[in-house]
């Protein structure tokens, strides 16, 4: 393939990805180049948060019909590609709704409400610090969190309870505070899951998806847990979806106590659970 087709063809990529996008604001977020390419690595990230956009639109479109003035917070948002493309393709249309990012590294988020500045989306917001810590006044509807870190997944849980938020949509990132439970563990008599550390890791991946799934499920939650796109990224492919219909629900609570009572190890997220 020649180098000089390329920029052609990602244009075509670009277009079957999502018609109607805005290409400058792509390029602003540096996913495609001046002259238009789309590299491997900016494929495979603007088509994750493209698709994850699609799969978001009915619980966003629900609000909607609720409400014109929706708030939704994306957490550990990096550079913020996905409120960027929220904005961008569902928010800017509608006057009274609000994204607003929150992030550690302040920088990033210094970069990000210039580039919402120049690119007249004055409805999204900028708030650099700990998604543990950042109290937002007023509702916050739908929280998002893809591939934040370790236990900023669990950080965006307790943001989303604390912020009474009735959907709340994670795709979790690496997983270190169970695998590290785990290894403190080996005179266990199911010690031989996690004995390997590639092992270990996935099986603390996965029982830690389990548990957040089943938390929110107690606080009330109708949750999806489904893949997210393709298997490029196995151990981070994983969308757990929940919307709130009731305060609480005994039966979930039961479960998990049940569960955790099993368990060799236990996330902080539900350190407060009582013993089975
Ligand atoms: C892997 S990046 C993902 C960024 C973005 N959501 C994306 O998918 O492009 C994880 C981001 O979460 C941020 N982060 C991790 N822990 C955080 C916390 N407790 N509070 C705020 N931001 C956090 C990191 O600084 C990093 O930018």
């Amino acid at each position: 393939m020649s180098k000089s087709k390329q920029p052609n063809q990602s244009k075509d990529q670009l277009k079957d990805l999502w018609p109607g996008q805005s290409v400058e604001l792509l390029k602003a977020l540096h996913i495609v180049t001046r002259d238009g390419a789309l590299n491997a690595d900016s494929r495979r990230k603007l088509k994750q948060v493209l698709h994850l956009v699609q799969v978001l639109r009915p619980s966003l479109d629900r609000l909607f019909e609720e409400t014109a003035a929706v708030r939704l917070a994306d957490l550990g948002a990096g550079k913020s590609y996905l409120g960027f493309i929220l904005y961008d393709l569902i928010f800017a249309s509608k006057p009274d709704a609000a994204v607003i990012a929150i992030e550690a590294r302040g920088p990033l988020m210094e970069a990000a409400e210039n580039l919402a500045r120049l690119s007249g989306f004055d409805r999204m917001t900028f708030v650099s610090g700990n998604i543990g810590e950042v109290s937002l006044d007023g509702k916050i509807d739908m929280v998002t969190a893809l591939h934040a870190c370790d236990t900023a997944t669990d950080d965006a849980i307790n943001f989303a309870l604390r912020h009474k938020a009735r959907v709340v949509a994670l795709v979790p990132c690496c997983q270190a505070e169970v695998s590290r439970q785990l290894e403190d563990q080996s005179r266990h008599p199911l010690h031989q899951l996690w004995r390997h550390p590639i092992q270990r890791r996935e099986f603390a991946s996965n029982l830690t998806n389990v548990i957040r799934a089943l938390y929110l499920e107690a606080n009330g939650y109708k949750v999806r847990v489904t893949e997210l796109v393709g298997l490029e990224h196995s151990l981070k492919n994983e969308l757990i979806l929940a919307e709130r219909h009731q305060l609480s629900n005994a039966q979930a609570r039961g479960e998990l106590i049940a569960l955790l009572d099993k368990l060799p190890a236990r996330p902080a997220l539900v350190a407060d659970f009582p013993a089975g």
